[in-house]
């Protein structure tokens, strides 16, 4: 399957994700000057933003060859190598968190919300953005190989239905307020393949959608969860 990097490169450049993390930190409020804590930062493309609109923002991955690619792409950077459910960051010293497409990787999602909630000031706010895995649609000749396969590859990961429950999990945190929106990504063009070979590397099925891609007739849609809440 496809590096997670080079997926994540492709996607995130597109103009519909460029808009959706420019809604997350307009969700999250006033940046200038305040600290935002990027958890699952990845390759460290949101905390680059975020600084970019004045935030003293703070990328932590578990993963340390993602936080070396970060250090690497953005050297004024702030990172860590650190887990969400055990963040390398003071009690009530972020003004903000934000975790985009990361607790479906967690067996216990919570966990990394209370910690959010720890982290935060009172009055902070987090954003938590991802897709459900249950909820992609792909148009194949083969429905029923298609759904095999994207129920496969939810039920690969920890938390593949975490995004429906974002808005619960903030509130069972003690967040309030929360704010629900639901933006939809619509690939149909080569992204649309990179996005399919990670989640299968069944070969006859991706050669139809390569065809696809070929013929201009490839589309995978995905819904992608956006919820916000005061601490
Ligand atoms: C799909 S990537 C998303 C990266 C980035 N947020 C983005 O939107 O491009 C998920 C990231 O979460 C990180 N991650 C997974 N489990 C984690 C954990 N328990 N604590 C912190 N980061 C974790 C992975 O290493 C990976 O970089």
């Amino acid at each position: 399957m496809s590096s997670l990097l080079a997926v994540l490169d492709a996607i995130e450049s597109e103009s519909a994700a460029v808009e959706l993390r420019a809604r997350s930190y307009e969700l999250l409020g006033d940046l200038t000057g305040r600290t935002v804590v990027d958890v699952g930062c990845g390759g460290g493309r949101a905390v680059a933003e975020l600084a970019e609109r004045g935030a003293h923002a703070v990328g932590v991955d578990l993963d340390p060859d993602m936080i070396a690619v970060a250090r690497t792409r953005w050297p004024a950077g702030e990172f860590h190598v650190g887990d969400a459910t055990a963040l390398p960051i003071e009690t009530g010293s972020a003004s903000y968190y934000r975790a985009d497409k990361v607790l479906h990787a967690l067996d216990d999602p919570a966990l990394a919300v209370a910690e959010a909630r720890r982290v935060l000031t009172p009055g902070g706010r987090a954003v938590l953005l991802g897709q459900d895995w249950d909820l992609i649609a792909i148009d194949s000749d083969d429905s029923e190989t298609t759904r095999r396969l994207v129920h496969a590859k939810a039920d690969s990961m920890p938390s593949p239905r975490v995004a429906r429950g974002y808005r619960n999990l903030l509130l069972d945190a003690g967040f309030t307020d929360p704010v629900v929106e639901v933006h939809t990504a619509v690939f149909a063009d080569d992204t649309a393949l990179d996005v399919l070979k990670r989640i299968t590397d069944e070969e006859g099925w991706l050669a139809e959608q390569a065809e696809r891609a070929n013929a201009n007739r490839i589309l995978v849609v995905v819904p992608m969860f956006l919820v916000a809440a005061q601490a």
